[in-house]
């Protein structure tokens, strides 16, 4: 018999519902432990995949999780349920852009619309405490932003979206208050942090 996670994680590759990997997750946990992270926003539910499998790896931590599509936000609650973790994750149905944070966060995960990174980065990164850490997911986005120019014009949302990854990418690269760290884990993960801790 499987295990609630993993049952979880396997629904939702059957319906092609994007989740991060576990590598990528337990690089998350990693960089959590490293930055004493115990209280976690991530923007992208989905259904409760990344938030429930950190929470199985770092039992003490909160985790915020903003979710706007209801089905997605529905199965995320069920699984919360069924996990007994809605004293730990904390899910809401709602745009990211709606939240306002009332508290400081020391670990942001950015796992949203992925053209979006930069919207969400300066959204919430003034919540980030400033101890605390970035992680962006899905930096590469399939190995699309590296190559770029090669994509045709026939797929011009896809490459406007890469293009809006990419810009991201240089932004952050630019900001002299930050370190960045750029990881091969999973499909690219930036780790962002202040200079002056
Ligand atoms: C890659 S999936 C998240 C996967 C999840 N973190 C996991 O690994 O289990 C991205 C999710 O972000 C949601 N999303 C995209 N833009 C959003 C926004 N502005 N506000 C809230 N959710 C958003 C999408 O509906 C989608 O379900």
């Amino acid at each position: 018999m499987k295990k609630p996670l993993d049952q979880i994680r396997d629904e939702a590759l059957k319906h092609a519902v994007p989740i991060m990997s576990d590598n990528s997750i337990e690089f998350i946990a990693k960089v959590a432990s490293r930055f004493s992270c115990s209280k976690i926003l991530e923007i992208g539910t989905a259904v409760g995949y990344s938030s429930l499998k950190l929470l199985s790896l770092l039992p003490d931590v909160h985790i915020t999780t903003i979710e706007r599509d209801e089905k997605r936000f529905e199965q995320a609650a069920k699984h919360i349920d069924i996990l007994e973790a809605s004293e730990s994750v904390r899910a809401l149905c709602m745009d990211a852009f709606d939240y306002l944070p009332q508290e400081w966060f020391d670990l942001l995960i950015i796992d949203g619309a992925k053209a979006q990174n930069q919207a969400f980065f300066d959204r919430f990164f003034p919540f980030v405490s400033k101890r605390g850490v970035v992680i962006v997911d899905n930096i590469d986005f399939h190995g699309h932003v590296s190559l770029s120019d090669s994509i045709g014009n026939d797929r011009r949302n896809l490459r406007q979206m890469v293009q809006k990854i990419a810009k991201f990418e240089q932004y952050i690269y630019h900001r002299e208050d930050l370190i960045v760290e750029k990881v091969n884990v999973g499909d690219g993960m930036m780790v962002i942090y202040r200079k002056e801790r």
